[in-house]
């Protein structure tokens, strides 16, 4: 219809019917909450390049957890800092390891809230990779005994969901395997299925203590080039037995997100990750832009791409910001 009959203002007068019209919701429903948990008591240690987020020792992750919670977060998803790494990240799969006991102490303090464990070796072992490391290395096959043990001891202390992020070849099948040898058919996998070797993880790296020592991720993560092949990855652990898929970064990479929604009718998740946390708090603490703002337009914009739910270090602030 020419101008003047078409008038799309005419929608955008009051937030009224603005609202009526609206395409996409962001629910707190939607957000979940990551946290790191660290060895101790009463240690609350602030993470220098995520102002707000910190490292937990179990019992102060309980209570943030209770808060988390409190505001209607169905989810946190842990990850933690083991006592002493070493070659073979032991302490990922440690029966009574940091994560392990989290995990335990959390469903025990506060049984409705979802636990997700992050399943990876990048933070246990002392050379800073995702896997085992053979002749300079990551070996894949070797790698995927520790992490379905990782995912196993998990489960086994009472995490409702794992989710792999260590983008090694076969984890999701081989992770599933194990799960249901051990009666845990009924435990969901997430996997980070679309994970790329990206910047954007710098500060979670500087929180977690799991820059790789030598080299790089880019041998197992993925190209972020790469559109495509990001599709067959997601294919592929849907194949293995994948019930989400997962995107990560998230802005970054919202062209792979549209793409998947179309592609895939599974849920679907994205990681927005510590680097676009912390661009936005150090933007917004300069006074350059509206924090609130920003972080709710970028929430519901990983939605709109097609996001079924965000994991997000603004799960607390916009679950607030959404209750107003
Ligand atoms: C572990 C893992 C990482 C993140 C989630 N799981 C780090 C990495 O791959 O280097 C990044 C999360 C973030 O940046 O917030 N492999």
């Amino acid at each position: 219809m020419p101008f003047p009959i078409h008038r799309p203002r005419r929608l955008r007068r009051t937030e009224a019917l603005r609202g009526l019209v609206r395409e996409t919701t962001l629910s707190t429903k939607a957000l979940v909450y990551p946290l790191f948990v660290c060895p101790g008591t009463n240690v609350k240690a602030e993470i220098p390049s995520m102002p707000g987020h910190y490292r937990w020792s179990v019992d102060g992750l309980v209570e943030e957890c209770q808060s988390a919670h409190g505001l209607g977060i169905p989810a946190v998803i842990l990850f933690g800092i083991p006592e002493k790494k070493d070659e073979t990240g032991s302490g990922a799969y440690d029966p009574k390891g940091i994560v392990q006991r989290a995990i335990r102490a959390v469903k025990k303090a506060v049984p409705d809230l979802l636990v997700i464990g992050d399943v990876c070796l990048c933070e246990y072992t002392s050379h800073g990779h995702c896997g085992v490391i053979k002749d300079g290395e990551v070996e894949n096959d070797l790698t995927l005994e520790l992490l379905a043990k990782t995912a196993l001891t998990q489960a086994q202390e009472g995490a409702d969901i794992v989710a792999p992020s260590d983008m090694m070849d076969g984890r999701v099948s081989r992770i599933r395997r194990e799960l249901d040898a051990h009666g845990l058919s009924g435990t969901p996998i997430l996997a980070y299925a679309a994970k790329y070797a990206s910047t954007f993880y710098g500060p979670f790296r500087e929180a977690a203590d799991s820059a790789p020592q030598f080299g790089d991720r880019k041998p197992y993560q993925m190209d972020p080039a790469n559109q495509r092949e990001a599709l067959r990855e997601i294919a592929s652990d849907i194949e293995e037995g994948a019930d989400i898929v997962m995107v990560k970064p998230a802005l970054p990479f919202l062209d792979v997100l549209a793409l998947a929604r179309r592609e895939f009718d599974v849920p679907l998740a994205a990681y927005q990750v510590s680097g676009e946390y912390s661009m936005i708090a150090a933007a917004a603490e300069k006074g350059w832009i509206d924090r609130e703002r920003i972080l709710m337009e970028s929430l519901i914009s990983i939605r709109r791409a097609g996001a079924d739910f965000v994991l997000t270090y603004f799960a607390k602030e916009a679950a607030r910001l959404l209750k107003c």
